[in-house]
């Protein structure tokens, strides 16, 4: 059995005092849900408001990038062992926003990723297609590089630490969620690459997320699919009450 994994994007939102502000009133809110993992991927400048609140909590935290060298001159860049240091368990790497605006690649993803897991965090490695891609059926092929890219050189012990959050780009912060049914397909597929490359028992243990605009009203009905097992969620995971509503689900 996977353990259901719900994890919250906040992008750049929130200042420190309004991180502290919303764990005051979300802990107490999830403080039952002890069988499932839950995540807030907090901007950096907040990660220590979000540690300290979360402190001796069942949340754990997260960045939503990082950089794969452990230190050096790389102005403006923040390292796995930083993270690591400032209390962060997880960190999200090669979401749509990164790949779209800020050149990330394949290549990278698969770099930060094995960074992030030598600073001994768990990556939250992002997959998903662009509308024209699905409209031309495209999608699976578009999955296949992304995976051959990006995770694929990862050995056997790295990927069974890692998981998987399917995003169709389309479907992000635009409030059109891919159908339960679309979204389930779509991770079958992707458990059937990991399947190829890393085998049955590798695919059966990952975890992979759906993403792109999760609420209270339609969480459960993606969750009740077989190969979809937990969320991460933007926009919703800003209100303390939503995203505790979809973590309770
Ligand atoms: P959304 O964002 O829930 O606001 O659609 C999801 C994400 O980008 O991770």
């Amino acid at each position: 059995m996977r353990t259901p994994f719900m994890a919250g994007n906040w992008k750049m939102y929130k200042t420190p005092a309004e991180t502290t502000a919303f764990f005051n009133e979300f802990l107490p809110m999830v403080a039952d849900a002890k069988d499932r993992e839950i995540v807030i991927n907090a901007p950096y400048v907040n990660i220590a408001a979000a540690v300290t609140s979360a402190s001796g909590s069942n949340v754990g935290i997260g960045a939503q990038n990082l950089f794969w060298e452990k230190e050096g001159a790389y102005t403006g860049e923040i390292s796995g062992p930083m993270l690591k240091a400032s209390g962060c368990q997880y960190v999200v790497i090669g979401h749509s926003e990164r790949r779209q605006y800020f050149g990330e690649t394949d290549a990278t993803v698969l770099k930060r990723a094995v960074a992030a897991l030598e600073a001994g965090l768990i990556p939250i490695v992002c997959v998903g297609e662009l509308l024209e891609e699905r409209e031309a059926g495209r999608t699976n092929e578009v999955l296949q590089t992304q995976f051959d890219g990006g995770l694929a050189g990862l050995d056997d012990e790295q990927f069974a630490k890692i998981v998987i959050a399917y995003e169709p780009v389309w479907a992000i912060g635009t409030g059109k969620t891919a159908t339960p049914e679309m979204a389930g397909e779509t991770h079958q597929a992707i458990r059937a690459l990991v399947a190829a490359k890393f085998g049955a028992d590798a695919a059966t243990a990952v975890r992979i997320l759906y993403g792109g605009s999760v609420k209270p009203n339609n969480v459960k009905d993606l969750m009740a699919m077989e190969d979809i097992d937990g969320g991460l969620v933007g926009g919703a995971s800003l209100e303390p009450a939503s995203f505790a509503a979809i973590v309770n689900f």
